[in-house]
């Protein structure tokens, strides 16, 4: 009868073992690369107390748990409307079926409609701050991997291949920015190279 409670009970207390642990190694962390901030210009390098792939144990830690922020953009675009007004992906992703990178248009190609559409909306007018600044738009990635994954990705190869962007990146039709509808892990990778009898050596991937 007791035999399960005390299972439980010890399950419990190395639960909370594990996170007094990461809690004081962030903790640590924090305090050692506030202190090496201090004496080195160079902060973006980190504590350097944990491994060279993160920058510090808390960014080390959201890794493991697959923990990613949701990110905040800089303008609401919204992919719906441009697409709605029967714009193409390739309008605008140029490089995708060029190449690795599918790479995201400059202010000065938004300028060349928002010059004179829209230009009263608050967001179109910080649109053309940012061009008059002559700053390009600090979009924030949402796809991508971890470096320490060491994933090498492609576009070029699966656009002539005819596979669909829906079945990488979702519905962008009902999508203002962009969200990460579709999650890359490893196995969603091979399961299509499988199907198609794509490549499924580690080197095709990985680097
Ligand atoms: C081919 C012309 C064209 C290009 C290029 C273009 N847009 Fe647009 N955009 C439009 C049209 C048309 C609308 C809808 C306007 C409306 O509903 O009044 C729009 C609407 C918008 C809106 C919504 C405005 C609002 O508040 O209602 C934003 C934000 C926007 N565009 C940003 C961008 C950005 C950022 C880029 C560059 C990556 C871009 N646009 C490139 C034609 C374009
Ligand atoms: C087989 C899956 C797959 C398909 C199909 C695909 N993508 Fe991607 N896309 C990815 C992955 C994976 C990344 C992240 C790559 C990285 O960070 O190395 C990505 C990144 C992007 C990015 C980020 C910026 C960049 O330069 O890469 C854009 C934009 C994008 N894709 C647009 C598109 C468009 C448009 C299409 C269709 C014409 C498309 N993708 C088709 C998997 C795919
Ligand atoms: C008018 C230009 C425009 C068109 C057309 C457009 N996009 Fe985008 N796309 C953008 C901009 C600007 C961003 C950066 C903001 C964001 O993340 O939403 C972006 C971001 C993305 C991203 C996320 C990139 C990342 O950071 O990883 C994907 C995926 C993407 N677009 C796919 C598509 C697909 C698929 C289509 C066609 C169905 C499409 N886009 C059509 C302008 C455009
Ligand atoms: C829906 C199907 C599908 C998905 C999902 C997919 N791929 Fe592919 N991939 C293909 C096909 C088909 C080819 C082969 C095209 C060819 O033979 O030219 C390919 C080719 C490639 C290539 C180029 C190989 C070469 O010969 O140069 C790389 C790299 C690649 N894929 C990586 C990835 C990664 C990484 C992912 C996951 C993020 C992924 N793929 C997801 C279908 C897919
Ligand atoms: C078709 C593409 C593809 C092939 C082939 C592939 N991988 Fe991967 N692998 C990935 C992707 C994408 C990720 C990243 C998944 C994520 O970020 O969740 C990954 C992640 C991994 C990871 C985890 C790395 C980390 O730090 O998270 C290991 C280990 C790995 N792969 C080993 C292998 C080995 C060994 C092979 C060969 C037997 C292989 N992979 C073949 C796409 C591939």
């Amino acid at each position: 009868m007791f035999r399960p409670v005390l299972r439980v009970n010890r399950y419990f207390r190395a639960v909370i073992g594990i996170c007094l642990i990461l809690v004081t190694a962030i903790i640590l962390d924090r305090a050692l690369s506030a202190q090496s901030s201090e004496t080195s210009s160079q902060a973006s390098v980190g504590s350097g107390i944990f491994t060279t792939a993160h920058t510090s144990v808390y960014a080390a830690v959201r890794e493991f748990f697959g923990i990613r922020s949701t990110p905040v953009q800089p303008i609401a675009y919204t992919h719906k409307v441009h697409l709605a007004n029967g714009m193409q992906c390739t309008d605008c992703h140029v490089g995708v079926d060029q190449g690795p990178d599918a790479r995201i248009p400059s202010v000065n190609f938004c300028m060349t409609c928002h010059q004179v559409i829209a230009k009263d909306k608050p967001e179109i007018k910080k649109l053309a701050a940012y061009r008059d600044r002559g700053e390009d738009i600090p979009w924030q990635r949402v796809y991508g991997f971890e470096p320490s994954a060491h994933v090498k990705f492609n576009h070029a190869p699966h656009i002539r291949a005819g596979v669909d962007c829906k079945v990488c990146h979702g519905d962008m039709t009902t999508q203002t920015v962009a969200e990460r509808k579709v999650d890359h892990t490893m196995g969603f990778c091979i399961n299509c190279h499988k199907q198609k009898a794509a490549s499924i050596d580690c080197v095709t991937c990985h680097y």
